[in-house]
């Protein structure tokens, strides 16, 4: 599993659903600067702790998936045709909708949720 290229796509994918305005792509990138640099200087300090942050950021991403799954799934947001680029990297069915995407990228956050807190309680042993 390539952790970087999963979140690449989850990224590229919501993008595509969400079609966010000009200013929210400000926004996003302003964020991913600021917590690169915090998150840079966190793993220069303390690598366990990064993994540690991490871990728990993807197991509050698997929760709000779910959340936003339950969403989908009772109408309140459209279960609109999942785009190509998620079709053909998470191999979904061609008629897959907005619900597919969701639980094929839940699946992925629940992946680095248990690699992140492997590494931090690896590191925890030396
Ligand atoms: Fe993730």
């Amino acid at each position: 599993m390539d952790e970087a290229e999963n979140e690449r796509m989850h990224l590229l994918t919501f993008i595509e659903i969400a079609k966010p305005t000009r200013f929210e792509r400000w926004l996003i990138i302003l964020a991913q600067g600021v917590f690169y640099n915090l998150f840079f200087l966190l793993y220069l300090i303390s690598p366990r702790t990064a993994h540690r942050v991490v871990g728990y950021f993807e197991e509050e991403a698997v929760v709000s998936y779910t959340e936003f799954l339950a969403e989908v799934e009772a109408g309140n947001h459209e279960n609109v045709p999942a785009p190509r680029r998620a079709i053909d990297y998470w191999h979904l069915p061609p008629d897959a909708r907005l619900s597919d995407v969701i639980v094929a990228v839940r699946a992925d956050e629940a992946g680095h949720r248990d690699v992140n807190h492997g590494f931090a309680d690896h590191l925890s042993e030396q």
